[in-house]
């Protein structure tokens, strides 16, 4: 038997998650199935039916559906509800489990993969968007000195305020950032796609800092100005790589090793 899964997003057609999970497969010896599913934007809900009535046993999510699919769960991981959105369903019974990897595949990457330890490092995350909300609490149970920074102010004061019960976070806006400065940069705002720079004080990185962007496959203004201001840098590929490995496991049970995933894909590149 072998069991079916999907990515479901609008549009999907050059998502890397069927190739990484055909990698996982057959490395760890599990016999599934993973294809790209393209939902009508009106669609989604349907897509999931049609997908359980056809005895999948879960799908990730992608852009636009994470809110829709965090509606259709019916039970939620607590990194899920924290992130207010989903990117891993699995699918028992009558149960559709909710569940949000992002964050964990942000933080392995970052910890695990580059070698940076967020413990008291000094972070700073750019943007109050889906992006952000769906890293946040990961982040924090690292123990790392979170700021949020954004263009419109009110969102990061109220993405702070939202996780005020397990850590103290700053939200600020980016004129606050005069003089402060950072180990730790992460890019979760949507500007790579449209090559806009936030307007970031020239002196923000800390000597050494890393520049993580959480989008992959492009060379952003985000990352050619932290690398003019000396950072080390980093694009979303070990993000997505990692992110996969933890719905994988959460499906499987089984945990495969991203390494030889992840250089598989650099040669792609
Ligand atoms: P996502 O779900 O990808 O996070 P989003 O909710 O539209 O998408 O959020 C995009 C983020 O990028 C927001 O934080 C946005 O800032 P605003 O809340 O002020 O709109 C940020 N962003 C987009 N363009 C930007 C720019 N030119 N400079 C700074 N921030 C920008």
């Amino acid at each position: 038997m072998t069991d079916r899964y999907a990515v479901i997003g609008n549009p999907i057609a050059h998502s890397k998650s069927p190739l990484i999970h055909g990698m996982f497969a057959e490395q760890t010896g599990q016999r599934i199935s993973y294809e790209a599913i393209a939902a009508p934007l009106d669609g989604f809900a349907a897509t999931i039916a049609r997908l359980r009535a056809e005895g999948y046993k879960g799908c990730n999510v992608t852009v636009p559906f994470k809110f829709e699919a965090y509606a259709l769960a019916t039970e939620l991981t607590p990194r899920a509800r924290a992130a207010q959105a989903v990117n891993t369903l699995k699918f028992d019974g009558e149960t559709i489990l909710g569940d949000n990897t992002d964050g964990a595949g942000l933080v392995r990457d970052i910890e695990h993969n580059i070698g940076v330890l967020l413990e008291k490092k000094r972070v700073l995350l750019m943007g109050a968007g889906g992006a952000s909300f769906g890293v946040v609490l990961p982040l924090l149970t690292t123990y790392a000195q979170l700021t949020v920074v954004n263009r419109t102010v009110g969102k990061a004061q109220q993405l702070a305020a939202t996780f005020a019960a397990h850590a103290h976070i700053a939200g600020l806006g980016y004129n606050d950032l005069q003089g402060q400065h950072f180990d730790v940069v992460i890019n979760a705002t949507s500007t790579g796609l449209s090559d806009e720079l936030a307007p970031l004080p020239d002196d923000i990185f800390a000597s050494p800092a890393l520049a993580y962007d959480m989008m992959y496959g492009r060379d952003t203004p985000f990352l050619r100005f932290a690398r003019a201001h000396g950072a080390q840098t980093a694009d979303g590929l070990g993000m997505l790589v990692e992110q996969a490995a933890e719905a994988f496991y959460l499906w499987r049970g089984v945990r495969p090793d991203t390494t030889p995933v992840m250089a598989a894909l650099h040669l792609q590149k």
